[in-house]
């Protein structure tokens, strides 16, 4: 038999924490992300508070989201924000050139988001148009949202519903500026950047981080130059990375693939942990003390839309792999936890790699739902750091370990530890080697299925969901468990 695998909690080494805001959202006015999926006015039949789901407000405040990023990605460079304040009635009409070429008629705006933030429970992460506005757009956008009563745009704030200024806590400089943000070169970018930084402010004693567009992938000059140039002006610096199986032209299908494209995707969901520390390796040249942040501030799969559905609106299934997707992640994520502070799954509900999908009054939570449910308890948690020994699994040309871990000592005292067995024929058993830790009992949750493919449907929304867990036992410091294949389990050890 096969030697099991070996994984070591540094217990007596803790890093820095798992912060809150790696679990944060990216909703962007794209296909049914926002109208259908979190917002269907007040006059509709499906249940709202407000106008926004109650069913979708309920699952989000549920896994806890820390923080929602809108109005976009490439929306955002586009976005005028005076065209979505006032009487809904009479705002603008626009074209959403980005997505699907559909009528925008700005009914969600900023008190729409600000406010549904706010009910959420989340921090608002917006997004400015450094791409096609003047600088004084986005600084009356801020003062708009921030100040206190006295100015016009304060008083004007309050004539439309809110009287106390928001807290806007993260404030983007643009969106993928290298692209659809404006093609701009990194040298020009850098000097836009600064420019639009400086105009950004909020009044005596409030926070905002202002956040640079960041690279695509692997594109590290692209981080160079911005550090070097303009990073006394940002506390942060984004980074996109989508897990794409095949290309862009053909990306390949969310449900209905074989075991090569299972491996394929996972393997490619891997080379995160290659982008963060690349581009952490470069911020560490010009930021040796990590003032400035990293925000992988758009991530997850991107896949083909589903059959039928409009091709600009993203629409995608989310299986079991998705759910293997975000555990492998979260797992990078807590590697990085010394520059990395943030984090946006693209997108929260009805595009890409969501968390919900909803179907006229129906919903569904997808299995990647059900790991951020599964994760929750590490947000701010102090990062435990591990070791993993294990076999490798080999499918094709890819490779990876059959292991994934990561583990946490969250605010609540108890030892949170995510392990992932990405081989989807074996069963894989792991001895745990708990250093430092001191714990009486283990309980846990998982995260498996039949089918590498399974996923929740609004006729059989409970294919995927988490299940007590009994695999596992502790005797002293050492764990015994047995992780079934494909599967992704949470322990808890108390
Ligand atoms: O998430 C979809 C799109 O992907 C975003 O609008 C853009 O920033 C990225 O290219």
């Amino acid at each position: 038999a096969e030697a099991p695998a070996q994984v070591t909690v540094h217990g007596d080494q803790p890093a820095p924490k798992f912060d809150r805001r790696i679990f944060g959202q990216f909703a962007e006015h794209l296909g049914t992300g926002i109208y259908g999926g979190i917002w269907v006015g007040k006059g509709s039949k499906v249940p709202n508070v407000n106008g926004y789901r109650r069913d979708v407000i309920d699952a989000l405040k549920a896994i806890r989201v820390p923080v929602i990023r809108w109005p976009g990605g490439c929306f955002a460079d586009e976005y005028h924000w005076r065209e979505g304040v006032g009487p809904q009635a009479k705002r603008k009409v626009k074209i959403n050139t980005n997505w699907g070429g559909v009528t925008e008629d700005n009914r969600f705006g900023t008190h729409e988001f600000m406010n549904y933030s706010e009910a959420v429970g989340a921090e608002a992460y917006v997004s400015g148009n450094i791409g096609s506005a003047p600088p004084f757009e986005m600084a009356e956008w801020v003062e708009y949202m921030t100040s206190p009563t006295g100015s016009s745009l304060a008083k004007e704030r309050a004539a439309n519903g809110r009287k106390e200024p928001w807290k806007v806590p993260m404030f983007g400089l643009g969106n993928e500026l290298w692209g659809c943000g404006g093609e701009m070169r990194p040298e020009y970018a850098a000097d836009v950047t600064r420019r639009y930084s400086a105009f950004v402010k909020v009044p005596e004693g409030v926070k905002i981080m202002k956040i640079a567009s960041g690279a695509n992938s692997g594109d590290y000059n692209w981080t160079e130059v911005m550090m070097r140039e303009a990073g006394r002006q940002f506390d942060g610096i984004g980074v996109h990375y989508y897990t794409i199986p095949y290309t862009w032209g053909h990306k390949g299908a969310a449900t209905g693939f074989d075991e090569d494209q299972w491996a394929r995707t996972l393997a490619k969901t891997l080379k995160m942990d290659e982008y963060i520390t690349g581009h952490a390796k470069v911020m560490d040249k010009y930021d040796p003390k990590k003032r400035v942040a990293l925000l992988v501030d758009e991530w997850g799969t991107w896949y083909d839309v589903e059959p039928g559905t409009n091709p600009g609106f993203l629409y995608q299934q989310n299986s079991l792999r998705d759910a293997l997707v975000t555990s492998l992640n979260f797992d990078i994520f807590a590697r990085h936890t010394d520059r990395l502070r943030g984090a946006n799954i693209a997108q929260m509900v009805n595009v890409l790699q969501s968390m919900l999908l909803t179907d006229g009054s129906r919903m569904v939570k997808t299995p990647t739902y059900w790991v951020f449910d599964l994760y929750k308890d590490y947000q701010d948690g102090t990062v435990l750091p591990v070791d993993v020994e294990s076999r490798w699994y080999n499918k094709n040309e890819w490779t990876m370990r059959t292991v994934s871990a990561s583990a946490v000592r969250g605010v609540d005292g108890a030892i949170h530890m995510g392990l992932t067995n990405v081989d989807p024929n074996r069963p894989e058993t792991v001895t745990v080697k708990l250093d430092g830790v001191s714990g009486g009992a283990v309980s846990g949750r998982i995260v498996t299925a039949d089918a590498i493919d399974a996923h929740n449907t609004f006729d059989k929304p409970d294919v995927v969901k988490p299940a007590a867990f009994t695999g596992a036992t502790l005797s002293g410091n050492r764990l015994t468990v047995t992780l079934p294949p494909k599967s992704v389990v949470m322990l808890d050890i108390r």
